[in-house]
């Protein structure tokens, strides 16, 4: 029998899918999220915060395999050494995976600053381990494309492309990696194909049949500069292979 696989952020929009893949699979999946609950589908839950870290080592108690899916705006740094840290105490752990995010060491912004050290601590851990890096997924497009699109006149950064990639895509490579030998960082995983973030909005003003007036600015500094230059795409990068648009028509056709 296989041992239980511990998923960090398995209640979460990627961590779901790769938890339900799992569960299809035959595999013991035991989901750590900061709130109890009751067992479902053969999922059990453990509740932890990783920023303090409290109750860790019981949820790793018989694990082998650690999926680190857990993440947020802020503290990936301290989550994933308060993870690590335990694993290490813990002795049993043969596969830490660790998700992570295309440009993480090149874009000058807080949220991947941290996901490049998260990904400095696994690589120290002495844990074998794997890492993937994805590109931003469909929902997160959508949601920034949408809050732009509030604004009457709508705000239009010139020069920065983005490879929105599915969820479900990144999902399943995660999964394939959990059931795979510790590969150490692996290629990227991008969307199909690349966009301008003006492409992005346009498309989803025609799904919503809405018109907005352009206003184009340029976003100062460091962070435009790296933007700019292409340092959040991965452009030799292997593609999932839903696009963007199917994914548009289906939520706004669902909304
Ligand atoms: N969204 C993107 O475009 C994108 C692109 C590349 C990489 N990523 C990375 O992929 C991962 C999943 O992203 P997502 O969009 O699926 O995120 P999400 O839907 O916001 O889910 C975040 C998950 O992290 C858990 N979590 C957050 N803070 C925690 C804490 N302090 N302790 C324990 N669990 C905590 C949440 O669990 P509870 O709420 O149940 O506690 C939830 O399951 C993240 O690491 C993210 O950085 C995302």
């Amino acid at each position: 029998m296989s041992s239980t696989i511990l998923v960090t952020g398995g209640t979460g929009l990627l961590g779901a899918q790769v938890v339900a893949i799992l569960r299809r699979s035959g595999h013991t999946v035991r989901v750590l999220s900061r709130h109890d609950r009751e067992p479902a589908d053969g999922v059990r839950y453990v509740a932890v915060d990783l920023m303090t870290g409290e109750g860790l080592d019981a949820a790793l108690s018989g694990v082998r395999t650690v999926l680190h899916l857990a993440g947020g705006p802020k503290g990936d740094d301290v989550s994933t050494r308060n993870l690590v840290e335990a694993a290490q105490r813990a002795g049993s752990v043969e596969h830490l995976l660790l998700i992570s995010v295309v440009g993480a060491d090149a874009v000058p912004v807080g949220y991947f600053a941290r996901k490049a050290a998260a990904e400095k601590i696994v690589a120290a851990s002495g844990i074998p381990y794997t890492i993937l890096r994805a590109a931003q997924f469909h929902e997160l497009t959508l949601k920034t494309v949408r809050a732009m699109a509030k604004a009457p006149v709508l705000p239009a950064p010139g020069g920065i492309r983005w490879q929105p990639v599915a969820s479900g895509d990144v999902a399943v490579r995660l999964a394939e990696l959990t059931l795979g030998a510790p590969a150490g960082r692996v290629p990227d995983l991008v969307g199909p194909r690349v966009y301008t973030l003006e492409e992005l909005q346009r498309g989803y003003l025609a799904a919503v049949g809405k018109r907005r007036m352009r206003l184009p600015i340029r976003v100062p500094g460091k962070i435009g500069k790296a933007y700019r230059s292409g340092a959040n795409l991965s452009l030799d990068a292997p593609a999932g292979s839903h696009t963007w648009e199917e994914f548009l028509t289906t939520q706004i056709a669902g909304s």
